[in-house]
């Protein structure tokens, strides 16, 4: 097994983010109540009040994430001082995100308006001052490790279809990755602070490859049944194919509990409010309205893919193979136009399946 420790491009660059994140908008107004209780329950503690979200992405859903904390907060004290912060990596659309912040749709045209700051990094690393946070989330972004890794993993170009030693040690990774992210997370957070992470998640199915169905099942074995084609057609080096696995894990809620149960350190940290995973109202298939038009169906599903997995794919795939004399840009839209042709033909055979992660935690008083 070779491994590659760069960091990971992660969602960076991600195209057309706003128009295709329509079920994390609806995930962030979705929690609208959970995120105000929070905000509610740290409201008079003795610190300035601040929500952090981490992952923040470009979109309306970072909007939608932060305000029912800041409504909650200008009802219930309004006297007090109240900070936003927007935390995601270098190549966030930060321009996007704050034109939102200050547009018609934004937060910051309210009477008393929020102090507003972006953190600038990674999350696997510290982002923001020494408690400082009173409402951390994290939404739809903690699935993505720390690092790319590559494996010998000729069958798939997804986690939860690795066997073997490669599984293993991809969840050795995972691991790790969780327990520190909720480490670093500690650090920022006030005692009686809250942490709210909704993410991506897997269930027990029996069955199933590792006995486990995980979110967009679907649409990584589209991925993997492209590539595969793409190889087979010289179109993709197969040494280069044969070892890429996009940078995700998706945790099961046991898996997610092993972190305090173990001698992290966590359970001294943390008080467990919730760790779940929940299957979604409909099973998660955002674009069956357009069913009765495939060609419809077929390029919905093209933009959400494209929007997170096209800078993994040009960072795994095409730019490796660039060396055989291909162009990144063909081969990315060879990609997409065999991934449209397999949603127009097999429809639902491929429709995206959801569970999500959601994780509560309570930062202890000392
Ligand atoms: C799918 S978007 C979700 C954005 C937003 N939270 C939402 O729910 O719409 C994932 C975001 O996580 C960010 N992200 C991924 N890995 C990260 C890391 N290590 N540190 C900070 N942000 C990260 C990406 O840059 C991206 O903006």
């Amino acid at each position: 097994m070779s491994e590659a420790d760069e960091t990971s491009p992660s969602t960076e660059g991600m195209v057309d983010y706003d128009a295709n994140s329509r079920a994390q908008k609806e995930h962030a107004l979705g929690n609208a109540d959970v995120i105000a209780d929070l905000a509610q329950r740290v409201a008079n503690r003795p610190d300035d009040l601040n929500i952090t979200d981490y992952g923040c992405g470009p979109g309306q859903s970072a909007i939608e994430t932060v305000r029912p904390a800041l409504d909650a907060w200008s009802s219930l004290v309004p006297r007090k001082n109240v900070s936003v912060c927007h935390a995601d990596q270098p190549g966030n659309d930060w321009n996007a995100l704050m034109s939102l912040v200050a547009g018609k749709s934004g937060y910051l045209n309210r009477p008393h308006p929020p102090l507003v700051s972006a953190a600038v990094g990674s999350f696997y690393e510290r982002m923001v001052p020494d408690r400082s946070v009173s409402v951390g989330t994290c939404f739809f972004a903690s699935h993505w490790l720390r690092s790319t890794a590559s494996f010998d993993a000729p069958d798939t170009v997804w986690f939860a279809d690795l066997t073997g030693n490669a599984r293993h040690e991809m969840w050795r990774r995972a691991k790790e990755d969780w327990v520190r992210f909720l480490r670093l997370r500690a650090e920022e957070l006030q005692p009686g602070g809250f942490l709210f992470v909704s993410t991506i998640g897997a269930v027990p199915e029996a069955g199933e490859i590792n006995d486990t169905a995980a979110s967009g099942r679907g649409i990584y074995r589209a991925m993997q049944a492209i590539t595969k084609s793409m190889t087979e057609d010289g179109l993709l080096a197969r040494d280069v194919t044969d070892n890429f696995v996009f940078g995700l894990w998706f945790l099961t809620a046991q898996e997610a509990r092993e972190a305090f149960e173990e001698k992290s350190g966590l359970a001294d940290l943390y008080d467990v409010d919730t760790i779940d995973v929940i299957g979604v109202d409909g099973g998660g298939d955002v674009f069956s309205s357009y069913l009765d038009d495939p060609l419809e169906y077929a390029s919905k599903y093209v933009g959400y893919t494209k929007a997170f997995a096209a800078s993994s794919l040009r960072a795994g795939l095409f730019e490796p193979t660039l060396g055989k004399g291909k162009d990144t840009t063909q081969l990315e839209a060879e990609f997409f136009r065999r991934f449209e042709e397999l949603y127009r033909e097999k429809t639902t055979a491929y429709a995206l399946e959801q569970w999500h992660l959601k994780v509560i935690l309570r930062r202890k008083d000392s």
